[in-house]
């Protein structure tokens, strides 16, 4: 049988991943395809220092993107360099030549996955983008098709393993967020510059991607509220044990009343939940549907061979089309707003809030504190104070009862102007709907 042919552009963690397996497994995939994938031409800028597995025999090697896009034996184009210039070029320029695009790149398709799609749909391609969220779990194949009749109601993700990583260090050895995170940059866990990590910016990513899959919506970054896990210590976990909670960056779409809220945040987790059992670099999504009831995914959220099997397997079901005939395309972005999907403030989510303060010890705290939560109308579920030797930099723990985001902040900005907090208190929600 005829091949179909495939330009893999971007050599690194993803696209090296990507050529193992379309090397090693050739066999089974042309047995599943009833055809073979071909690699016909591998871009990197430093193409001339990779190495490319002998068994893909000899495919155009080129620095120049375009030599790839231009090749006229390539009918599918693997976009896996990231970033959002570059990549968007590559990506309009397949379109344009009428090559289906297969891509991992969660940043471009967060910000402008509706443009490009709407793009795709005009020039009569596929845009495959499976590998952009959480790696190796195949979640956007789950809410395209395997639970797409359900209607979501919410979901809750675990989609960054590096902050996982963290946090589930911190809460095992007690060690320090800046310990830890040098750890994981050292094993290769963490990038240099972790801060799309560690602030919440890569999970946003794939919450907006999620949500547009989940709710056949449009959704924007800015319409999700963003907290890294930067001020996150291990007293938190002590706390959080007492609580029968633990912490983990929780991705959260939730539909009320109001609308969609939308959030990337640490969060306290019921330790029976099975969402606080995902430990390390592992992702996991907890998918609730009106008619289905909840579902769980779990895996690798990201590494070489766990995503290359996601963008192989993109490629498989691409090239199946182009062998086929496609079906009609629906862009996962574009649809109008529904109303009921409309992303609202974060101000109003309601939950019950973990609020960790450190402070100068002495007389009368606790009434200023509590002064400051009954001015909101906040109420007092519990005040927690572990053992600690250093009176001039003393934490301790309020959890409050349910309430409003809106409240907790107006009784923070109270609070800011007390002279024995020795930094700003610490909210976290405590997610009981988990
Ligand atoms: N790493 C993961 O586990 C993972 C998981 C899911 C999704 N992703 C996504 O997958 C994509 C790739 O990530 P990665 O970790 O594989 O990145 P990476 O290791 O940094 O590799 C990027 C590759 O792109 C090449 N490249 C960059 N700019 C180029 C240009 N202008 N022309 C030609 N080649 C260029 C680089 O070439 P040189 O090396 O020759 O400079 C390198 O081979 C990103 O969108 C990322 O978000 C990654």
């Amino acid at each position: 049988m005829q091949p179909v042919n495939i330009g893999v552009i971007g050599l690194g963690n993803v696209g090296s991943g990507t050529l193992d397996i379309l090397a090693e497994n050739a066999d089974q995939i042309a047995l599943k395809l009833g055809f073979p994938l071909r690699v016909a031409a591998v871009c990197s800028r430093g193409v001339v220092h990779k190495q490319i597995p002998a068994a893909l025999g000899a495919p155009l090697r080129t620095a120049d993107w375009r030599e790839v896009v231009d090749h006229p034996d390539i009918q599918i184009v693997a976009e896996l360099i990231g970033g959002t210039t570059v990549a968007r070029e590559i990506i309009e320029a397949a379109a344009a030549k009428g090559k289906s695009v297969v891509t991992a790149n969660k940043e471009l398709m967060a910000a402008s996955g509706a443009d490009l799609w709407d793009q795709a749909i005009a020039s009569g391609i596929n845009l495959a983008m499976e590998a952009s969220v959480a790696g190796g779990i195949p979640i956007h194949t789950v809410l395209r098709e395997g639970i797409s009749g359900d209607r979501v109601t919410n979901f809750y993700g675990i989609l960054n393993g590096t902050c996982n990583y963290i946090l589930t260090e911190i809460e095992r050895r007690g060690a320090g967020f800046e310990e830890v995170l040098q750890e994981a940059q050292a094993a290769g866990y963490a990038e240099a510059d972790p801060t799309a990590d560690v602030d919440g910016f890569d999970a946003r990513s794939k919450l907006v991607i999620l949500s547009a899959l989940a709710f056949g919506e449009r959704i924007f970054p800015a319409d999700v509220y963003t907290e890294g896990i930067r001020r996150i210590s291990p007293i938190d976990f002590g706390y959080a044990h007492i609580l029968n909670h633990t912490i983990r960056l929780v991705c959260m779409a939730r539909q009320t009343p109001e609308g969609l809220l939308l959030s990337v945040r640490p969060s306290l987790i019921p330790q029976s939940t099975i969402l606080a059992g995902v430990r390390g670099a592992y992702n996991a999504i907890w998918v609730r549907g009106r008619y289905g009831a909840d579902t769980f995914y779990y895996g690798r959220g990201a590494g070489a061979h766990p995503t290359g099997v996601a963008v192989v397997s993109d490629l498989m079901r691409v090239a199946r089309e182009i062998r086929s005939g496609s079906p009609e395309r629906v862009s996962p972005f574009a649809h109008a707003r529904l109303g009921e999907y409309c992303p609202i403030p974060i101000t109003l989510n309601r939950a019950a809030y973990y609020l960790r303060f450190r402070v100068k010890d002495r007389p009368g705290i606790i009434a200023q504190l509590a002064a400051a939560l009954a001015a909101e109308n906040i109420s007092i579920e519990a005040v927690l104070q572990l053992p600690e030797e250093n009176a001039s930099n003393l934490p301790f723990v309020i959890t409050v009862e349910p309430t409003t985001e809106a409240s907790i902040r107006a009784a923070l900005a109270r609070m800011e102007k007390l002279d024995f907090l020795t930094e700003p208190p610490l909210a976290m929600p405590m997610e009981a709907s988990l």
